[in-house]
């Protein structure tokens, strides 16, 4: 990590200050990400690419320019990915929401080194999922994502695909970080303390890779499928005009049915497919996706800050009616579960390489450690896991490599289920003082980890392994 010693005072919680976010002027327009088969090269590089417009940033992408492609399949197509790691250092791709053998899953012992090439291949043989993609080398995870590795993954099912739902223009995937840029507009990685407590946290919000951006819509239903992929922070999407929108998919495919809501926190590694409707929306009228205030993630949660600017600029009529019926998604009951496990998560006290004993991030109080097996778990069976958010102040979303799961129950703070909650999930958040229960059937053999997406939360240590045989 960043940090080889956290004194006392920076786990004062109240000691830490929360990187405010500047807004830019949402004029230039969203970049929007092209869809690619997953099939042929890809390749983790430099490159540039303009944050803020006119100037050219130094950063890392999965081709010319920040982020990857969009890759789009059907349930049961294969991957095919011939990836070729021209970084200087050693990287790896974690496909975060696909379903996948373990020696393919990016875990953290399984690097490409520098110069090296590794052919992912695989067959999708789950239902559907908003995925994402991204790097996983221990330690240096958050600065490889941070400064721009990064995808979306998305795999529909026919079920999906015969709803009808927006697509085409109509569909926006739509990747959310944040930066912090230097004179020259390129990205900064450098986490003081302060930051590894709070996850790094940067004054400008892009989205696809771009700065306060803005887009022109028509009078009509849109679908915008969105990935929190900011290391540390925290969106509590909103609609400027305070307008409903429907949540109709979560991180491991739709809902059962459209939840309406007005807002919706969407925690770093977590996805939300919403449904926008500026239907009525009279022309030349601006709406911006934005983040509201939000309570229990400490100073972060006191600032509201618009995300993207829409401007309803085309006026067209439109028949789209919101289905009743998404896809089925089986209630699992708790009764199922053969085991429980307990984890308590957040600071815990560390004697490090002789040093005084020092606060790391921890699960059960142990840093991750590559080749232990923290848990072992038997093929085919369902556990409740539980997470136990008591020991800081800090969020965690704690994310399941090789499975999916259902949230049980939330007691301790919000004592409520959100409404992306009701859908399959592989990351979860954990406000502080919350206890988190979830349902997880474990189908994937071989060892996986499972950690805080708080990206420094994690190369901090937040992070297990576990076996499933
Ligand atoms: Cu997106 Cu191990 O994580
Ligand atoms: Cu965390």
């Amino acid at each position: 990590a960043g940090c080889n010693s956290h004194d006392m005072s920076a786990m004062n919680m109240g000691g830490e200050t929360a990187t405010a976010v500047t807004e830019g002027s949402f004029t230039t327009p969203l970049r929007l990400l092209d869809t690619a088969s997953p099939s042929g090269p890809l390749s983790a590089k430099s490159t540039t690419e303009a944050i803020v417009a006119g100037k050219n940033a130094r950063v890392l992408g999965y081709r010319d320019g920040m982020l990857g492609p969009t890759f789009r399949v059907t349930s049961g197509a294969t991957v095919d990915l011939r990836f070729l790691n021209a970084l200087t250092e050693e990287t790896n791709i974690h496909w975060h929401g696909l379903l996948v053998p373990a020696n393919m899953d990016g875990h953290p012992a399984q690097l490409v080194g520098a110069g090296q090439s590794f052919n992912y291949t695989f067959r999708l043989d789950q239902a559907a999922t908003m995925a994402w993609y991204h790097p996983h080398p221990h330690g240096k995870t958050a600065k490889q994502a941070y400064m721009g590795l990064a995808g979306l993954f998305i795999v529909e099912t026919p079920t999906e695909k015969a709803l009808s739902l927006p697509s085409g223009a109509y569909e926006l995937p739509l990747i959310l970080q944040d930066k912090r840029l230097d004179a020259s507009g390129s990205p900064q990685y450098n986490p003081s303390m302060n930051d590894v407590m709070l996850g790094y946290m940067g004054e400008i919000v892009t989205v696809n890779g771009v700065a306060s951006p803005m887009h022109s819509v028509a009078t009509r239903m849109y679908r915008l499928r969105l990935v929190n992929g900011s290391n540390g922070r925290l969106y509590n999407l909103a609609l400027s005009t305070g307008a409903q929108f429907w949540v109709i998919g979560s991180d491991g495919g739709l809902l059962s049915a459209p939840e309406g809501v007005t807002s919706l926190l969407l925690a770093p590694g977590e996805r939300a497919d919403l449904l926008v409707d500026f239907s009525s929306v009279p022309v030349g009228t601006e709406v911006y996706l934005k983040s509201n205030t939000f309570s229990g993630g400490g100073a972060q949660g006191q600032q509201a800050f618009n995300l993207l600017k829409f401007v309803v600029s085309k006026a067209e009529t439109e028949t789209f009616r919101l289905p009743a019926r998404l896809e089925t998604v089986t209630p699992l009951a708790a009764s199922v579960a053969t085991k429980t496990r307990t984890f308590d998560i957040g600071i815990a006290m560390q004697a490090m390489q002789g040093m005084n004993m020092t606060g790391m991030h921890t699960i059960n109080g142990k840093v991750f450690s590559m080749n232990r097996i923290d848990e072992t778990v038997k093929l085919g069976d369902t556990e409740i896991w539980e997470f136990n958010n008591t020991q800081g102040d800090e969020p965690h979303p704690m994310h399941l490599h090789g499975a999916f799961f259902q949230v049980l129950s939330r007691t301790g703070g919000r004592n409520a289920l959100t409404a992306s909650e009701k859908g399959w999930k592989d990351t979860v958040l954990v406000m502080p003082g919350e206890r988190v229960r979830i349902v997880v059937p474990f189908t994937k053999p071989g060892t996986f980890v499972f950690h805080c997406h708080n990206l420094e939360h994690g190369d901090d240590g937040m992070m297990g392994n576990y076996q499933v045989a």
